[in-house]
């Protein structure tokens, strides 16, 4: 039994049946029917994984128990430990984590007897947002191997270009990263390339957002930022005709991507909030079964989900 905190620790096998997971979640309604409880612990704001947790949460059936650190314990000095502590006490059968600490999952590990989900940790990893991207690739071309994957832009402050360059590359895809000088970071060991190049080779482009909140000094890190290293409408035209753009968002609108390139025909940046909830499905049955919270007959389908067809999405 594992915590789900890292890509480091998934194996190319356990992706493959995440993403079959989603799959079958995109495809029809399944209820968890053994009463659960689960509870969000954000300690760092949060849109997309906060909200797509919660209706991955719900659309299972799970029983979601309120945090918000403001009206929380911690007010009184608690410890991220002892709230998380509280909560297992309290009853809750697994818990979804983002906290600014690179490093938090350690003082926990160990301690904690039901299942944790790193939905954020620091500069570190974002497993969970890796995830939903892989499922957004897979969906596009089926396969990882030998695809041409550019992560682009704040690479040093980024816990999802970490997370999504360690796994892309165990998938057998080829990783490349564009930076400017004072974003890049060699420790991760993936070539760097100019960001004219990277546009014309890659077969998923993954733009970065500016990491403000990490940066140790105040710069103007977005000064001419979109001319020199982000998508310009001049470069989106000189991407493969295949390729498609990625962002985790939230998007620096005019920074790291034109605006008008958001929501072009290339983009996949809203499929990829949409493939965060069955992800995160996915995630959350594995780690309730896994620490044998349930047992697979307490998953039922209740009915196949209507997708609408083209024509019909038209009217
Ligand atoms: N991609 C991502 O983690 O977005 P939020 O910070 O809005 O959750």
């Amino acid at each position: 039994m594992k915590h789900f905190i890292s890509m480091e620790d998934i194996t190319n096998e356990e992706i493959y049946q995440l993403l079959e997971m989603a799959r079958m979640y995109r495809e029809a309604e399944y209820k968890i029917t053994k009463q659960t409880f689960v509870a969000n612990l954000f300690f760092e704001p949060s849109t997309r994984t906060k909200t797509s947790f919660t209706v991955a949460e719900r659309k299972l059936g799970l029983d979601i128990l309120d945090f918000a650190t403001e009206t929380s314990s911690m007010q009184k000095g608690e410890s991220l430990y002892d709230t998380v502590k509280t909560f297992e006490a309290v009853g809750a059968e697994c818990l979804i984590i983002r906290h600014e600490d690179d490093e938090w999952s350690k003082a926990l590990n160990k301690k904690i007897n039901i299942p944790i989900i790193n939905a954020g940790s620091g500069k570190k990893d974002h497993p969970t947002q890796s995830l939903l991207d892989l499922d957004t690739i897979y969906q596009e071309y089926g396969y990882f191997k030998g695809l041409k994957v550019v992560i682009a832009g704040d690479v040093k402050h980024s816990r999802v270009a970490r997370s999504n360059a360690q796994m892309l590359s165990k998938l057998g895809a080829e990783v490349y990263l564009t930076a400017p000088d004072h974003f890049t970071e060699t420790e991760l060991g993936y070539p760097y390339i100019p960001i004219d190049e990277a546009i014309g080779i890659c077969d998923v482009l993954m733009l970065l957002r500016i990491q403000h909140e990490r940066h140790e000094a105040k710069s103007n890190s977005t000064l001419n930022y979109l001319e020199e290293f982000g998508l310009t409408k001049k470069r989106e035209k000189s991407m493969k005709p295949r390729a498609i753009i990625l962002h985790p968002g939230p998007v620096n609108r005019g920074v790291e991507i034109d605006t008008s390139l958001v929501e072009c025909q290339r983009s996949r940046i809203n499929k990829q909030i949409e493939n965060g909830v069955y992800a995160r499905m996915a995630i959350l049955t594995k780690q309730l079964l896994e620490w044998k919270v349930i047992n697979k007959t307490d998953i039922v389908k209740v009915k196949p989900r209507i997708v609408a067809t083209k024509k019909q999405k038209a009217n």
